[in-house]
């Protein structure tokens, strides 16, 4: 079995943050101190993923390579990809199709921020799982604006309803979806729906028609918040500055997870180091090698 890879969407036109997304997308948005695509990223990079494909519109392509590049650099491969027309979430399987090639794949929503203390367990658990789907629901005051799962009196999941008028549970679920690679065939499947889309709903409906689709439910200690609009991109700039903060531990780091993992050695986290080091990002980098050598001695 093939390693599996993972895809960010981050193409759209942002329209609901107009007209902060009339010059710059979306997903490079700042989310306090860092791009907004430096949390799904690093939540990818949290579930062991290796192999990244980041799905662009045309236009900001060039503004995500000056900013990722390859990859190389955090011990990572990172290829783009460009969404002529966004037609829905489930394009991103067959853009990536070449990609994918035979292996597993995990989308991840460029404007979804995870974090919590369960969450790399429940990413790399989801990782060993090769077979069918693989999602997470979360209980939000705002289901309707979702797509959202509904359980039977065993808690199993019996259907998931996107953006329904009278939802049935506050479990919505969330923008990181764990696939096997059935995924590409079943997309090419999928009818357009009546708002003229793909949806990643009728994906999911796919896998449990065939009994294939699990949803673990991602409780209170958790975090996911999305930053699509003006008053959620502003709550988590609070979320993500009150947690670093309080702990000067940052969250969404894509270089500290890559040396973490042993993906990059102290030499390489110094050098990403001076890029940024007039920020204070870079001396947190550099921090992390210092506290680690005095912590051991
Ligand atoms: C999309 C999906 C929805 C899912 C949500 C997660 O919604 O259609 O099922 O719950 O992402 O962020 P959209 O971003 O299209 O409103």
């Amino acid at each position: 079995m093939s390693k599996r890879k993972g895809i960010i969407l981050a193409g759209g036109t942002g329209s609901r943050l107009s007209p902060i997304t009339l010059g710059v997308s979306k997903q490079l948005l700042p989310v306090y101190d860092k791009p907004m695509i430096y949390y799904p990223l690093s939540t990818l990079m949290l579930a062991g993923i290796t192999e990244i494909l980041i799905i662009t519109n045309k236009k900001d392509k060039p503004n995500f390579e000056r900013l990722l590049k390859d990859g190389q650099q955090i011990g990572i491969n990172i290829k783009y990809a460009i969404q002529d027309k966004p037609e829905g979430i489930p394009q991103a399987f067959t853009i990536g199709e070449s990609f994918i090639d035979d292996s597993p794949v995990t989308l991840i929503l460029g404007d979804n921020l995870f974090h919590g203390q369960d969450l790399i367990s429940k990413l790399q658990k989801c990782n060993s799982l090769n077979i069918g789907a693989n999602l997470f629901a979360y209980p939000v005051r705002d289901p309707e604006n979702y797509g959202v799962a509904e359980f039977n009196n065993k808690g199993k999941l019996i259907n998931i309803i996107e953006k329904p008028k009278n939802p049935k549970t506050q479990y919505a679920i969330t923008g990181i979806y764990f696939y096997d690679n059935s995924v590409i065939e079943r997309t090419k499947m999928l009818k357009k729906s009546v708002r003229g889309e793909y949806e990643i709903t009728d994906l999911n409906l796919s896998y449990l028609k065939d009994n294939k689709l699990n949803v673990e439910l991602m409780g209170r200690g958790m975090a996911w918040l999305d930053t699509g609009n003006f008053e959620s991109l502003h709550e988590a700039s609070g979320y993500i500055r009150t947690l670093e903060h309080r702990q000067g531990l940052k969250v969404g780091c894509p270089e500290e997870i890559a040396w973490r993992m042993g993906w990059i050695d102290n030499k390489q986290l110094s050098s990403l180091a001076i890029t940024t080091s007039k920020s204070g990002y870079g001396e947190y980098l550099i921090n992390l090698i210092s506290k680690t050598k005095a912590q051991t001695q």
